[in-house]
This record gives structure tokens, C-alpha cells and sequence, in this order.
């Protein structure tokens, strides 16, 4: 099979590696992919939003299955526009995409079908906003309703905090359009949880679950960030947990989502807080998780090919997923400044060290091959993942391999996976 990745991230190269391993793919490209990823696949100058060019590609290539690794594009629609060509692709289409594309859609579904998840009010004017916080227990959080790069989340401590906030995003618009409506909820705490899965319409599989650090600074201070690094599996995630979720979470989505009309076909990645009551969601994402994706594909034991042509056909029951019985850690290298304002362009130095050897992986996620060499070109640079018999011996090994690779201005949390000690 000829197979094209839409991404150039962390999750694309993980994506890229595990396909490489199917021995149903003869050819894989990837639009527009990273320095990293020309290790296993043919990278192409094209931009994740640009759909017809992506899809003139895919015809003029005889490409047999594409897979979207991104959210913008799948929030955009790229899976109805490859599919009205009668293009194969892996992904939801448009209106089940609006899962992770509206936070307001999002709550309203789970509201509607009883699923667990915080309370919450949706607004449209920011004077009815502003009005309900004068009541409202603090502390809280506001969601701007669209796409905003996974920081249009503000969890606000104080009423004037949360009265910034609305103005920001709904007067200033911080995120753009993704302001235009609001999302105010109640503040859960507890252990949070990455879990992923397959769907195919009907059916779910449940990948193996993880733990992500979103803060940029060690104990978790700092702004939030796309991810600095990640475990798996998460020991918080027992099997307790694991059957409540089946039953009240998992299923039943996309149950709901059928019954909308919206019938959901690709990876939901539930993003789950462990609370006192009981497991809830905070959000859904309608694609892998970066690094989630990581530290869960390593551990796979299916070949992944075949799991996206069955989500594709309906045929997912018929599938087992299996994980290795181990764990994984993945260390994010960033650009010292990220979120914020970073210096690019640095010499990557050690990459070759990964070469030939089991068990660890470096996944390139802001790389650019130069004359010089491959170099920096994006707040996170790399994800460095090494896996191990249990947690404690996975981060080991991976704050091992962190300093098989050095560039100016390298920077990542030292504490990635401290909660394994807690655990
Ligand atoms: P999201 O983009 O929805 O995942 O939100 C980003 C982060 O904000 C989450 O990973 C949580 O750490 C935090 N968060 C979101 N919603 C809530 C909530 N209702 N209560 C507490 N923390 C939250
Ligand atoms: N690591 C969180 C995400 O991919 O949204």
C-alpha cells in the first residue's frame, strides 16, 4: 500500500514509525513532515490545510490510505474532501469532528447523553459572561469554544482573574473566532489521564492509557504548553477506573455521536480527570495525542495498518489490540523560552546514537534539515522516549538517553513521571 501522514509533528513521526513497521506499507509519504520523519517516509512540501492539493496528490500517487494526524485540518473538514474523490482516509469527518473542533458542542452532547464531565454554562455575549462569575465559586475555568493551539484554557483563581479572562477572550478575542463563544466550568481536581482509542463508527478499542505534563516548568509551574512530556501506562488508571469509563464514557460517546447523525470514525482521545466522585472528562480530542502518541505507539503490539483499515471498513471488532506488558517514558526537548519567545536554527548534535537501539526513540517534532545539518526550528525540538520492565526503570532510561543529544538552548522538565513515586 501506498500510504500519506497529513502532520510534521512528534505524533506524525511516532505515526510514520509505527506504519514503517506494517509489512502492508510499500511506500509512505507525509505532507509536510519534519527532518526526523524522512527516515521512514518521502516528506512533500504541502501544507496540512491545503485539501485539494493535498487530495491532487493522493490521486496523482495512487495513494491507498491517508491518515490525518493533526486536529486543524480534521476540524476543517480534509476527510469530507478526500472522501468526495473517493480518496481512503483515516479520520472523522467534519461534522463528527466538531468533538474536539467546539468545547460548546462537546458539553452539550455529554449534558444531553448523560455522560460524566464538569458542570458548566455556554455564552455568546460576554455582558451575560461577566454577569454569571459575579456568583459563581471560584476557582473556575473558561474555554474558548474553537481550536486555539491547546491554550485557550484559563483556569482563573480569583473573580477579577475570571473577569480578565472573559474580556481577553471574548472582547479582545486572545484566539481569534475560537472566542466567539464561551465556556464556563466548574473546577475539578484529581489525577489526570490520557486515554485514546480506536473507533469505527460503532465499535471502540482503548489504547493503553498515559499521563501528560502540560506545564513548561518542573512541578508543573509555568504556562501551559502542548505537552513536555509523557508516561505510559498511567498507574492511577486501574482496572476500576478502566470499567466505569467502558461503561459510562467510552461506549456511550460514541453511541451519542451515532444517534447525532455524526457518526464518529478515527482516534477519540479522552482527556480525563480522576476525581473524588468519580472519573469525568475535561475535553475530547478527535486525534492522536502529542506526546501521548509517543509513548502509547511503542507499546503497541498491532500492526497499525490494519487497525486503520478496520476503523475505516467498520470491522474494528474483529481486531484485538494488544500492548506490551511494559512501560514508557518520553522526555520533550524544547527551546529554552518556550512557549513564549524561543531562538531557532541551533545544530542538533547525538541524534545518531539512537540508531540500532531497542527501546529508545527519538521523535522529531520542530527539526529542519539545513547544509549544516539537521537543526531546531520550533519550540519543541524532539520527543525522546525509552521504554523499560516498569515505569521507574522507563524514566531512568530516558533521562539517560536526554543527554545522548545536545543543541544551544536545550531545554526540558527534569520531573517528567515524578507521580510514578506517588503512585
Ligand atoms: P484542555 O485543553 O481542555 O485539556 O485543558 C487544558 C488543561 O486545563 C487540562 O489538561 C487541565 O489540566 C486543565 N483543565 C481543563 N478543564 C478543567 C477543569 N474543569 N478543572 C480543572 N482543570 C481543568
Ligand atoms: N498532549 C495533549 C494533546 O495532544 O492535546
Amino acid at each position: 500500500m501506498k500510504i500519506l501522514i497529513v502532520g510534521s509533528g512528534g505524533r506524525e513521526h511516532a505515526i510514520a514509525w509505527k506504519i514503517a513497521q506494517s509489512p502492508l506499507a510499500e511506500k509512505i509519504y507525509c505532507a509536510p513532515g519534519n527532518a526526523g520523519i524522512e527516515e521512514y517516509a518521502q516528506c512533500v512540501d504541502i501544507g496540512a490545510m491545503e485539501f485539494e492539493k493535498l487530495a491532487d496528490f493522493a490521486q496523482e500517487h495512487s495513494i491507498d490510505l491517508t491518515v490525518i494526524g493533526m486536529d486543524d485540518p480534521l476540524v476543517g473538514g480534509i476527510v469530507d474532501v478526500f472522501e468526495e474523490r473517493g480518496l481512503r482516509v483515516f479520520g472523522p469527518r467534519k461534522n463528527a469532528a466538531i468533538l474536539e473542533g467546539s468545547k460548546a458542542f462537546s458539553k452539550e452532547l455529554m449534558k444531553k447523553y448523560g455522560i460524566p464531565t464538569a458542570a458548566y454554562e455556554t455564552f455568546e455575549d460576554s455582558g451575560k459572561a461577566l454577569e454569571y462569575l459575579e456568583t459563581a465559586r471560584m476557582p473556575i475555568v473558561l474555554k474558548a469554544d474553537g481550536l486555539a493551539l491547546g491554550k485557550g484554557v484559563l483556569i482563573c483563581r480569583t473573580l477579577q482573574e475570571a473577569r480578565d479572562g472573559v474580556k481577553e477572550i471574548m472582547e479582545d478575542k486572545k484566539f481569534g473566532s475560537a472566542g466567539n463563544k464561551l465556556v464556563i466550568e466548574e473546577f475539578m481536581t484529581g489525577r489526570e489521564v490520557s486515554v485514546l482509542s480506536f473507533v469505527d463508527g460503532k465499535t471502540i478499542q482503548i489504547m493503553t492509557s498515559a499521563q501528560d505534563h502540560k506545564r513548561a516548568g518542573d512541578g508543573d509551574t509555568g504556562l501551559n504548553t502542548g505537552g513536555m512530556g509523557t508516561f505510559s501506562p498511567s498507574p492511577f488508571y486501574t482496572p476500576q477506573v478502566d470499567a466505569f469509563c467502558r461503561k459510562y464514557i467510552y461506549q456511550p460517546t460514541v453511541d451519542a455521536m451515532a444517534a447525532e447523525g455524526r457518526e464518529f470514525k478515527g482516534i477519540i482521545f479522552f482527556g480525563l480527570m480522576l476525581t473524588e466522585e468519580g472519573p469525568k472528562v475535561l475535553e475530547y480530542n478527535a486525534r492522536f495525542g502529542d506526546p501521548e502518541t509517543q509513548v502509547v505507539l511503542p507499546r503497541m503490539k498491532n500492526d497499525i495498518v490494519e487497525v486503520f483499515e478496520a476503523c475505516i471498513d467498520g470491522t474494528l471488532d474483529q481486531i484485538s489490540l494488544a500492548f506490551e506488558d511494559n512501560a514508557a517514558v518520553c522526555v520533550v526537548l524544547a527551546s529554552e523560552g518556550y512557549p513564549v519567545k524561543y531562538e531557532k536554527g541551533f545544530v542538533i548534535h547525538g541524534l545518531e546514537n539512537f540508531k540500532d537501539k531497542d527501546g529508545y526513540y527519538v521523535f522529531h517534532a520542530g527539526t529542519k534539515r539545513t547544509e549544516e545539518g539537521i537543526v531546531t526550528n520550533g519550540g519543541r525540538v524532539l520527543g525522546v522516549t525509552a521504554k523499560g520492565s516498569d515505569l521507574k526503570a522507563a524514566r531512568a532510561n530516558a533521562y539517560e538517553a536526554v543527554k545522548w543529544i545536545d543543541f544551544d538552548n536545550k531545554y526540558y522538565r527534569t520531573d517528567i513521571g515524578k507521580a510514578i513515586d506517588e503512585a
